[in-house]
């Protein structure tokens, strides 16, 4: 499959099947993770990989937006260990004072993960719509470890199926700005 067939390929997969993912697969994705690049190559993510019963009933309880997935990870970033400048407020207009890349560090390595898991004949779902304090509570991470994003891993369902957003793409021409 060449590249783009891959992420044409890719929908959110909200219905997954039992069947637990197999180690190497994991394995594979967890690499995916590790060769992601970082801002300065800092490397702050933290990954939580949710696999016991124990764990995906604490998730499960924390959001419904892990639905049934028999593999959950949570995607973290140490925040402090991320590149950020003192210096400079770069984010115009918003209240943050520091420019910190941890957020995009944790986003590049689950897209990586997520189309990792696509190569293997894996669903996915990118989650945000949590809350963050049900994730805390949940979870003991440690200081200065923030949940970033979640992805739900494992085999659709045989009757999962793309939502009407998959299909739904603003043309180029809305989104690219020739200079
Ligand atoms: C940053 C981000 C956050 C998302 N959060 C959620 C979520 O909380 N719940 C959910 O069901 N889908 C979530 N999604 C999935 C999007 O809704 C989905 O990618 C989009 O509608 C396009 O559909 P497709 O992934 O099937 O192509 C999220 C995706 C991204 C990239």
């Amino acid at each position: 499959m060449d590249f783009l067939e891959l992420a044409r390929s890719r929908y959110s997969v909200r219905d997954y099947d039992a069947r637990p993912v197999e180690q190497d697969k994991i394995d594979r994705i967890l690499e995916a993770a590790r060769v992601a690049p970082t801002g300065a190559n800092r490397q702050p993510q933290r990954l939580y990989v949710l696999r016991s019963e124990d764990a995906l009933g604490r998730i499960r309880a924390a959001t419904r937006m892990a639905f049934n997935a028999p593999l959950v990870i949570i995607v973290c970033a140490c925040v402090e260990e991320a590149w950020h400048n003192q210096r400079e407020t770069l984010m115009r207009g918003t209240t943050c004072d520091t420019y910190n890349v941890a957020e995009m560090d944790a986003s590049i390595v689950c897209d990586h993960m997520q189309l990792a898991a696509t190569e293997l004949g894996l669903g996915t779902l990118w989650v945000r719509g949590y809350d963050t304090q049900a994730i805390l509570d949940a979870f003991e991470f440690p200081e200065g470890v923030v949940p970033i994003c979640i992805l739900d891993v494992g085999y659709p369902s045989e009757t999962a199926h793309p939502s009407k957003m998959h299909a739904d793409r603003k043309p180029l021409s809305e989104t690219v700005v020739e200079w």
